[in-house]
């Protein structure tokens, strides 16, 4: 199977772009927030100086080396300051991915992610032609959950798991879609040129 070409997206409100190194310094100043670590996985805290430059590199190098690196940066037209990441991390197989995403705080509470999130997943459904999209999310994290839940996923159930940034383990509720269950949504992705 070849590797996914990521093109950019648009939505209503949005561009959604593949994340470079150029988006760099915006994503380095928010990830430094508790509020936006403290319910990921992944997210170091304190985040470290050059932590979205080192992120971005080994981006760069999954997309080419056709391993993944299937990460957008989202902004909200007509700025071009980016507000947050939305990504498709591939299963070994590139049937199925999960989906994850962060964004600054100064933009929470406005549908971002649920708008960013519909059009990435047409985008995996239509163009990278997955059969599945999962995701998950801490139960605690209640805006995340909702997120998942207005963006159409389905719940399928909790589970833990270890959370290496947070050194600790969180219960998870756990969320999926099929694609035959997908219905493209009212903010779903435009593909653009750029
Ligand atoms: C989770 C996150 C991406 C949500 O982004 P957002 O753009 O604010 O999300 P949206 O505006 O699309 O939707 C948020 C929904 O959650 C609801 N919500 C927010 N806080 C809530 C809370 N404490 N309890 C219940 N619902 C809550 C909002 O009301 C909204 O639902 P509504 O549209 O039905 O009113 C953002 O908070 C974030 O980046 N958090 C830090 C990183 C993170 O947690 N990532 C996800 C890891 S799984």
């Amino acid at each position: 199977m070849k590797p996914p070409v990521m093109t950019a997206l648009k939505t209503g409100r949005l561009n959604l772009v593949p994340f470079t190194q150029a988006h760099a310094a915006d994503v380095q100043r928010y990830s430094g927030y508790w509020e936006v670590a403290r319910y990921t996985a992944g997210i170091p805290h304190p985040y470290p100086p050059g932590g979205a430059l080192a992120f971005a590199r080994d981006v760069d190098f999954a997309r080419r080396n056709g391993s993944g690196g299937l990460v957008f940066a989202i902004s909200r037209r007509p700025d071009t300051a980016v507000v947050g990441m939305i990504d498709l991390n591939l299963a070994i197989d590139a049937r199925s991915a999960e989906m994850g995403y962060a964004l600054s705080p100064e933009v929470w509470g406005q549908g971002i992610a649920c708008e960013a999130a519909k059009a990435v997943m047409a985008w995996g459904f239509e163009s990278v032609e997955l059969d599945v999209i999962e995701a998950r999310a801490l139960v605690v994290n209640r805006a995340s959950c909702r997120v998942l839940q207005k963006a159409g996923f389905r719940r399928v159930g909790h589970g833990s798991l270890y959370m290496p940034e947070r050194r600790k383990t969180g219960l998870f509720e756990e969320y999926r879609l099929l694609r035959r269950e997908w219905r493209p949504a009212r903010c779903g992705a435009k593909k653009t040129d750029g």
